[in-house]
């Protein structure tokens, strides 16, 4: 694929699952956890998110940041509640054409899904909408930093599905000003979920007001401290529940991890910087304060500091 994009070249990886996934050259990162594109979707996004709250509703308001080849949104949309299904408003935030039309190209992929699921995928990459008697969806192709702006002031959503490439490559989807756009966009009870533990991460969403917990590590994963994050915008009346499918609170060492130099947030305050630039504003902001050192909390909790998308992985 073609190298003169801004993610470069995209190789198809085979992930443990045998889910199919993608690599990007320019991001030197896959799509996807080793342990399987399909696995990391259920775990993280589909389970964590209580699809059956909504069988009473009327309606599910839905964002998929960074939607790729679309793994999140069709597990989501394939475990909806068949009876009483809500309606689903749905919007994407995705730079890159590619993955949706590679996956598209790829019978096993396309195997997965039911035919309704991918009529939509289809809809998307032929025009960037879907509509049907379950509701309607719309793509916004380019930078998310930008296109967010472009969705309904008031859309109060029910869920964020946030998966983009890690911090490290990709702060410009990590930093306080944009989980905090995010976090606006929540309805009370509103849930942003995604695979990133990263201290940064998480004290930006609990500056933005959302209410942390810890998303559990499943049998397919290796043994890790936390597997993602869920944060809910608090309903005063009625608190979260402090465990559920899928997550628990945070530990005392994850709280800790929240003071550590690692918690300083990713800034981009006009929201169009590299990623080069915004790494280096924290640095230096790191090298200025006087949080904990991220190694000396890790000594405390021997702890081994595993990458999301390991080596471990099969070219395909
Ligand atoms: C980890 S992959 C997402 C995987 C995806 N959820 C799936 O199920 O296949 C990260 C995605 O972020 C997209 N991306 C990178 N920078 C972006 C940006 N500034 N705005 C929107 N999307 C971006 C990439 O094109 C890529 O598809």
């Amino acid at each position: 694929m073609n190298l003169n994009h801004p993610l470069g070249q995209l190789r198809a990886l085979e992930t443990a699952d045998g889910s199919l996934s993608l690599h990007s050259d320019h991001f030197d990162e896959a799509f996807h956890s080793s342990a399987g594109a399909l696995e990391e979707a259920e775990a993280k996004f589909v389970r964590p998110a209580e699809l059956g709250r909504f069988s009473q509703a009327s309606e599910l308001k839905l964002l998929d940041v960074c939607f790729g080849l679309g793994y999140n949104s069709a597990a989501v949309m394939r475990s909806l509640p068949q009876t009483s299904a809500p309606r689903l408003q749905w919007w994407g935030l995705e730079l890159d054409q590619r993955p949706l039309e590679w996956a598209l190209n790829h019978p096993p992929f396309c195997d997965l899904w039911p035919g309704a699921v991918l009529q939509r995928l289809a809809g998307l990459q032929q025009s960037g909408r879907w509509h049907d008697c379950g509701g309607q969806g719309t793509m916004l192709w380019g930078d998310a930093r930008q296109n967010l702006k472009a969705l309904p002031s008031n859309s109060q959503l029910d869920l964020i599905l946030l998966d983009a490439f890690s911090p490290g490559c990709c702060p410009q989807l990590w930093s306080e000003e944009f989980l905090g756009a995010l976090a606006s966009r929540l309805a009370p009870g509103g849930r942003l979920l995604t695979y990133c533990r990263a201290a940064a991460v998480r004290s930006s969403l609990r500056r933005a007001g959302l209410t942390l917990r810890s998303l559990l590590t499943t049998g397919g994963q290796r043994r890790e401290w936390s597997s993602g994050t869920l944060a809910v915008k608090p309903v005063i009346t009625t608190p979260f529940a402090a465990e559920g499918p899928g997550w628990t609170s945070l530990s005392a060492m994850e709280e800790e991890h929240l003071n550590t130099r690692a918690s300083v947030p990713y800034r981009d305050p006009k929201g169009i910087d590299e990623a080069r630039i915004i790494q280096q504003r924290r640095e230096r902001e790191q090298q200025s304060c006087d949080l904990e050192s991220t190694s000396s909390w890790q000594r405390r909790w021997l702890i081994d500091q595993s990458p999301r998308h390991g080596s471990d992985i099969t070219w395909a």
